[in-house]
């Protein structure tokens, strides 16, 4: 098609009655239950899912081009002809399950994330879907959340970078190719600061936070051209995020110029009367479209009230048609008008390749990050007989993780089957899932490895926890494997950071490894074994105890920050202040040292370079994640202790040194004033070119 959209679209919109307007601002579930009159009368503009059925947690009923096509064919018979567009949740994978998003963090590795999407796109749209809900770009600073395993962790500077790869390796540069789909940047906006962690719930946060620390991947995610965005569940300073004029339109369209949709999340137009600012379903329809949340996921107000609130004079019809002019502007853009269906031959060559297995496995590996590796126990392949226990012994899709509907249980090659086979023939692995029988057997081996952890379903959406120690029992376990005197390595397998500081102590070797999808369990013994290197680090700190969410390394100083004599301080006085591992940190099966940090000049004019070298001096070869910090001395609002500005990988064979050059360019340095006004402000600052975001070498400049 050579018309231009807006051209397209306008001659379009000449057309449309209010009710087919409407329409086009509501998404249905697809399912039995949806109605073909409806669709005939052009009265839905979207289904969700395109076969029905839950998604969250567990597999749930698979989309397919024919059901995709069956309910667009209703579509098209009605007057207009207007295509509908097929949401799904297609969040770390669709049939090729990928670490969850916060594993996929921990690699640092933006272009790889965007690569498992692209992939992840190719899959969905082979099944009828054009639309994901996802990237989730929510940072998040308490690990009780569960959703913390959707998201890139704490950090704004990582997290942009995430989520402009993923919106890119969704939509790759035209979102109107058949393979491509629409990306949706949540849940707009700070949702990760519910209180006390608990998913739904309000929260507050300051605008200078909420600007330069929780919008960041937002802004990020327009800048790469996100197709649409989800209004977040949380009320946010009193005000619920589905209706926030402010954040929604003057933030969103007028500063940052974002012209797709908005759709609310699951039901939460309607949950505007449970927080209490609508009166009934007309007043929240009525506050939601005004605020900019173009498409009511599948609460019905809209449908329901909109035809009425605009006969009684409440919306204008400018409102509607507006909505749905950007509705049907990026069902232009991704080229729904002239190819509505589903090719039923693709899913067959696209769905679960070698190749996409092998992006999964390599992505798997690069996402676990090695937490201690005493006497350098790990790699094992010097023991002749290993006892691998626990209750992620024989795990299937308990390696996926949380919002994975599409994945299947049958395409997993169960953790102990795929750890047999990657394992060197000389190694003989033996098998507990019984604490009792792994402690009678661990005595008759020459080293353990236990591999436990979270359930997927105790991660995710609504699966919060007060308590963020290991689930119940497995303390138990590595407690008295520590007491046999066998060499004890620890997996962990969760979709949170969870506080083991026990048994840290306890074992030898702790290796996390997140739910890390599909090809998990080979991945996983590729890095016991040492045919792979544990690459990864943490996007998010490690708490000691629970008591210390939230805790993240881009806090302020205080007036009183921590000193080693120091009473009356920013302290607990039964446990330190310093998380059990700080953001950024990971080991690999080598060491790295830095020197030589040099800076291009004293002076910031426009940028700086700053190179330091950092050399392998282990005996193996190893990736180094070279991480720039930087710290505003003085600032007119208070400024983070460290800020994360940059980061490179370094490939290094035993005794090799190379330099890491970074360039901080001046807007790097801005952030919001006490005025309000966002910038820079000249004065002295830290930089350091560091292994983690509490060590490194340090130097000063001035701007
Ligand atoms: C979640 C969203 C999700 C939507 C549709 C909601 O409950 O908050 O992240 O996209 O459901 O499944």
């Amino acid at each position: 098609m050579t018309q231009n959209t807006e051209e397209f679209i306008n001659h379009l919109l000449a057309q449309m009655t209010p009710a087919e307007m409407i329409g086009q601002l509501t998404q249905f579930s697809a399912g039995p239950e949806t109605s073909p009159d409806l669709l005939r009368q052009g009265q839905i503009g979207s289904l969700f899912n395109a076969s029905g059925a839950l998604t969250g947690q567990g597999q749930s009923k698979s989309s397919n081009a024919a059901t995709a096509n069956y309910f667009q064919n209703l579509a098209l018979e009605a007057r207009l002809k207007i295509p509908l567009i097929f949401g799904r949740d297609v969040i770390h994978g669709y049939r090729t399950v990928f670490p969850i998003p916060l594993a996929q963090a921990a690699s640092f590795n933006p272009e790889l994330a965007g690569q498992a999407a692209s992939i992840a796109a190719s899959e969905a749209s082979a099944d009828g879907i054009k639309w994901t809900f996802a990237p989730m770009i929510d940072i998040a600073r308490d690990a009780r959340w569960g959703r913390v395993a959707e998201g890139s962790g704490e950090d704004p500077c990582l997290g942009a970078d995430m989520a402009a790869a993923l919106v890119r390796g969704f939509q790759g540069d035209s979102y109107s190719a058949p393979d491509k789909i629409v990306a949706c940047a949540k849940h707009y906006v700070g949702y990760g600061a519910s209180e006390g962690g608990r998913d739904y719930d309000g929260g507050e946060i300051s605008e200078p936070t909420l600007r330069d620390v929780y919008m960041p991947p937002y802004q990020a995610a327009v800048s790469a051209g996100t197709g649409t965005l989800m209004s977040a569940f949380i009320d946010l300073n009193g005000v619920p995020a589905t209706a926030n004029r402010r954040l929604l339109t003057d933030v969103l369209r007028s500063e940052w110029g974002f012209d797709g949709f908005v759709v609310s999340d699951w039901d939460s137009v309607g949950e505007l009367i449970h927080h209490g600012v609508a009166e009934d379903e007309a007043h929240a329809a009525i506050q939601a479209l005004r605020a900019g949340v173009e498409m009511d996921m599948v609460s019905g107000v809209y449908h329901k009230t909109l035809a009425s609130s605009l006969q009684n004079g409440k919306i204008s019809l400018g409102e509607i048609e507006e909505a749905a002019r950007r509705v049907l502007r990026i069902k232009h853009r991704a080229g729904l008008f002239t190819q509505p269906f589903t090719d039923p031959d693709r899913a067959a060559l696209t769905l679960l390749t070698d190749k996409s297995r092998q992006l999964a496995r390599k992505f798997a590996r690069d996402c676990m990050v090695l937490l201690k590796n005493e006497h350098k126990l790990l790699p094992l392949s010097r023991f002749r007989r290993i006892l691998v226990a626990g209750n992620f012994v024989h795990a299937t899709s308990e390696l996926f993780g949380t919002w994975t509907p599409d994945g299947r249980a049958e395409d997993v090659t169960p953790l102990e089957e795929a750890l047999r086979q990657v394992a060197p023939n000389n190694v003989e692995l033996w098998f507990a899932d019984q604490p009792d029988l792994a402690l009678i057997l661990a005595q008759q081996v020459d080293a353990v490895v236990l591999v436990l952890g979270e359930h997927p379903w105790r991660s995710g959406e609504n699966a919060n926890v007060s308590q963020l120690e290991l689930p119940p029992g497995q303390a138990e376990l590595v407690a008295a494997m520590s007491t046999l005197g066998k060499p004890l390595t620890l997996v962990v397998f969760a979709g949170r950071p969870l506080a083991i500081t026990r048994q840290v102590a306890q074992a030898d070797a702790v290796l996390y490894a997140w739910h890390p999808g599909i090809e998990g369990g080979a991945a996983l013994g590729e890095i016991l074994f040492g045919l792979g290197s544990p690459s990864g680090r943490l996007p998010i700190s490690f708490p000691r105890a629970t008591g210390q969410v939230p805790i993240y390394y881009n806090q302020k100083n205080s007036g009183r920050p921590i000193t080693p004599d120091g009473e009356f301080r920013t302290r607990y006085v039964d446990l330190p202040t310093a998380p059990l591992f700080p953001f950024g940190y990971g080991l690999a099966y080598t060491q790295f040292e830095y020197s030589n940090l040099k800076l291009s000049a004293e002076t910031l004019r426009g940028s700086l370079q700053i190179s330091a070298d950092v050399t392998n001096t282990g005996p193996r070869p190893g990736t180094e994640l070279a991480q720039l910090y930087v710290r505003d001395l003085v600032g007119s609002l208070t400024r983070p202790i460290r800020e994360l500005k940059g980061y490179q990988h370094l490939h290094l064979q035993p005794g090799e040194t190379r330099t890491v050059k970074f360039t901080l360019r001046e807007e790097q340095l801005a952030f919001t004033r006490a005025d309000g006004t966002r910038g820079v402000e000249p004065g002295q600052f830290h930089v350091w070119v560091a292994p983690d975001s509490q060590r490194g070498l340090r130097a000063e400049f001035w701007l």
